[in-house]
């Protein structure tokens, strides 16, 4: 058995987590919208053509905030295109996913979706083929209150209100020779400058999001947030970062040692941010939105399949197994451990296209990876609080000194509760765990919840949606406000204490 002891202190904080770090996104891409979110004339949907079986799965989550409509499809769409009598909207060659989109679910329907999913929308500007003036109309459309043409086109549309996006992407990925108006740092950043300036014209409350690099490979990282920052500096609010990993290779040491390589990328961030900073002499901290994330790889090979020009065909459908679903709680540590600059998240994505929730004509289902983003969501909200560990390491193939151990620990003092959210990585050993929390009166234990299985590959399908399902443990007790607790091999666990 493999020991570890987690030290903590209530006074050692990193920072109160912004629920938006729990946040996800819908791409208008496969079946994410078409017949994920949305499916009209299904038995499974409302009479707006919403399928409740998913919205009930998402409330369940609680997902704070929903990046919307891209992703690669923001790069050549067409705003207005989505929006009026949904007969007269266009069909359109869409270039990203090289299907046809015919916009019959657009940017309002989005925002009729979010009400009922209880959340907050966050929406992508198109700075591939388009730029200031598409973006200040979106802006215009969506948050100004009326007596303009594009306010005034909103109320027309039936939408008296505004909708009040508060936070906006400047594009996507642009750092992307894959991405349609690809450009380089100074273009990009030039760009994300005057686009940014003019949309907060239009409405100062908005919260901006600049393009970071797609990912920690790309050649350009680093200077590409250099630069970018050197210009928009200002008026962005937030950075984005984006990664996904996968287990080509079929080494499941390595690949859960990933989360060493997202806490590498998010530090380097920081490091060029606040190098931005210091240049400028600024006193304004820019912080990070890592607004896709995920494990992706699975429907590599069946996407290159697919027949182009379709209407949402079964595209990024991954099948997530139990590895995936610990390389998920993983991820969800490193970012909740650096939540002091990390202040919204987006797992990539939310229905059906790399997604914790599957669909059916007949139904819906959750993915592995469902639980540990549940399980975040729901009772990772407060402080987080600094941990050591003397979890002991292994070398992988790409790494080393990987703690087999991760670990964070978030206190809520207003539901006076302690949680902790642990991986255990060893795929032969247990770990027995012990956490000192004598700082907190009368601490007892709620419940801890454990998600495992025999096999790291086994997965959740519609035949066998509950093969890998969350259990309860008896395996953590109290002795004297000292946390003893087991962690099966492999395995993902929420520890909820309360006082
Ligand atoms: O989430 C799928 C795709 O991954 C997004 O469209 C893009 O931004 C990223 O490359």
């Amino acid at each position: 058995m493999i020991k570890v002891n987690i030290i903590t202190d209530r006074h050692f904080k990193v920072a109160a987590v912004d629920k938006r770090i729990y946040g996800s996104f819908i791409e208008q891409l496969g079946r994410a919208v078409y017949g994920g979110i949305y499916q009209k004339d299904s038995p499974l949907s409302d009479e707006m053509g919403f399928r409740k079986d998913t919205l009930g799965l998402i409330n369940e989550i609680d997902v704070p905030i929903v990046r919307y409509p891209g992703g690669n499809f923001v790069s050549a769409y067409n705003w207005e295109d989505s929006v009026g009598p949904v007969n007269e909207r266009p069909a359109r060659v869409e270039l990203a996913w090289q299907v046809v989109e015919n916009n019959e679910f657009g940017l309002n329907e989005f925002m009729d979706w979010c009400k009922l999913a209880k959340t907050e929308p966050m929406m992508a500007v198109n700075l591939g083929t388009r730029g200031i003036d598409a973006a200040r109309g979106v802006v215009e459309y969506c948050n100004f209150k009326g007596g303009t043409y594009y306010s005034d086109l909103r109320k027309k549309h039936g939408y008296e209100k505004p909708h009040d996006v508060k936070v906006w992407c400047l594009g996507n990925e642009m750092d992307g020779p894959w991405q349609v108006g690809h450009k380089s740092a100074d273009e990009y950043g030039r760009l994300a400058w005057e686009t940014g300036k003019a949309m907060k014209i239009v409405d100062p409350s908005i919260e901006l999001v600049a393009c970071g690099s797609s990912g920690l490979m790309m050649p350009t990282f680093g200077e590409w947030e250099a630069a970018v920052l050197g210009y928009c500096y200002d008026t962005v609010d937030y950075i984005s970062m984006h990664t996904y990993y996968n287990n080509h290779a079929d080494d499941s040491a390595d690949f859960l040692a990933n989360t060493l390589n997202m806490d590498d990328f998010i530090k380097s961030v920081i490091a060029t941010c606040d190098y931005v900073k210091g240049k400028k002499h600024s006193k304004k901290q820019i912080n990070i939105s890592f607004d896709e994330w995920n494990v992706w790889y699975h429907s590599n090979e069946a996407d290159k399949k697919i027949e182009k020009w379709t209407k949402a065909p079964h595209q990024l459908e991954d099948v997530y197994n139990l590895e995936d679903a610990l390389l998920v709680g993983g991820m969800l540590i490193t970012m909740l451990n650096h939540c002091d600059r990390v202040k919204m998240a987006c797992l990539a994505q939310l229905v059906n296209v790399i997604a914790p929730i599957m669909t059916s004509d007949n139904g819906a289902w959750k993915q592995t990876i469902f639980y540990p983003y549940m399980h975040a969501s729901r009772y990772g909200r407060g402080v987080v609080l600094k941990t050591i560990t003397d979890s002991p390491k292994y070398d992988s193939k790409n790494y080393c000194d990987v703690p087999y151990l991760d670990t964070c620990v978030v206190w809520n003092e207003e539901d006076k509760t302690v949680t902790i959210f642990a991986v255990n990585k060893s795929f032969d050993e247990d770990m027995a765990v012990t956490c000192d929390l004598r700082q907190f009166d009368n601490l007892k234990v709620n419940e801890h919840i454990v998600l495992t299985h025999e096999s790291l590959k086994a997965e959740n399908t519609e035949i066998n949606p509950d093969n890998v399902t969350p259990k309860e443990s008896g395996a953590t007790s109290i002795d004297g406000g000292v946390v003893n607790s087991v962690l099966p091999k492999q395995s993902w666990n929420v520890i909820r204490l309360s006082y």
